[in-house]
């Protein structure tokens, strides 16, 4: 790969954030997005306003929000080598039938629609040898009671990832869905309150184990966190 030009979605924190930072520190370019321009402008503060940063504040569930993201990054880098869909939310832990219809639509759009449009847009300026990453999650392979619209959107996510790896196998673009297991995250700390966040690993293992995949070229599929 002679260039080398990330979109990281939801990079403001977590596991995004610690991807991003490696991502940098190895020389790529990144663009990244987060709901809030505080929290960019921190990021961008914390890693001493790197070279071959751009970050803009979006909605990736909204179609028009997640275009002008998209738009906005290959304005400034030219083109995607590596494209990671991370942000999402967690909605409600709740039974089907007590779940909120605004929580359940708004996580579809977020944690499915949004990874929908970023790809779509993203993949006119994708070439051979290029990566999609779609974060996915233990509650997107196995049953996981009460985790509701959060795991239907996983399923979702790991369904997509395999059925656009079988279309892009021809243009040599490998497609990863990646559970990253029990991270150290706001995510994570949400879905379990009474957890100790230090007995779980930091997101740096995570954005490491995600390197590794795509050095080694690993063929597309679906993958979960090893150390
Ligand atoms: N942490 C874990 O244990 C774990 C386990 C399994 C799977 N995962 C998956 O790993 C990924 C990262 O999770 P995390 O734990 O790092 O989450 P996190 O700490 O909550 O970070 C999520 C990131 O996504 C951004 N985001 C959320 N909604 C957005 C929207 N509508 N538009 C743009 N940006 C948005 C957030 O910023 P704003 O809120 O400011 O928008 C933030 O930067 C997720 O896909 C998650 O489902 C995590």
């Amino acid at each position: 790969m002679e260039k080398k030009r990330a979109i990281v979605t939801g990079g403001s924190r977590g596991i995004g954030k610690a991807l991003v930072e490696r991502l940098l520190k190895e020389g790529w370019e990144v663009c990244t997005c987060s709901r809030k321009e505080e929290d960019l402008t921190k990021l961008e503060e914390e890693l001493r306003r790197p070279r071959g940063l751009y970050r803009k504040v979006c909605n990736l569930g909204e179609r028009e929000s997640a275009k002008s993201f998209v738009m906005f990054c290959l304005e400034r880098m030219g083109g995607i080598e590596l494209l990671v869909n991370n942000a999402a939310i967690l909605g409600e832990r709740l039974p089907i039938e007590e779940y909120p219809e605004e929580v359940w639509e708004e996580v579809i759009r977020v944690n499915l629609n949004g990874v929908f449009y970023v790809t779509k847009y993203c993949l006119p300026h994708m070439g051979e040898g290029s990566f999609i990453v779609n974060l996915s999650s233990g509650a997107g392979k196995r049953p996981a009671p009460y985790w509701g619209a959060y795991a239907a959107s996983k399923f979702g996510v790991e369904g997509f990832s395999l059925l656009l790896a079988e279309e892009l196998k021809e243009r040599g673009i490998r497609v990863y869905a990646l559970n990253p297991g029990a991270t150290r995250t706001q995510m994570r700390a949400k879905a379990y309150p009474s957890e100790d966040p230090k007995t779980l690993k930091t997101p740096d293992k995570v954005a490491e184990f995600l390197l590794k995949l795509i050095k080694s070229k690993a063929p597309s599929g679906s993958y979960d966190f090893r150390d």
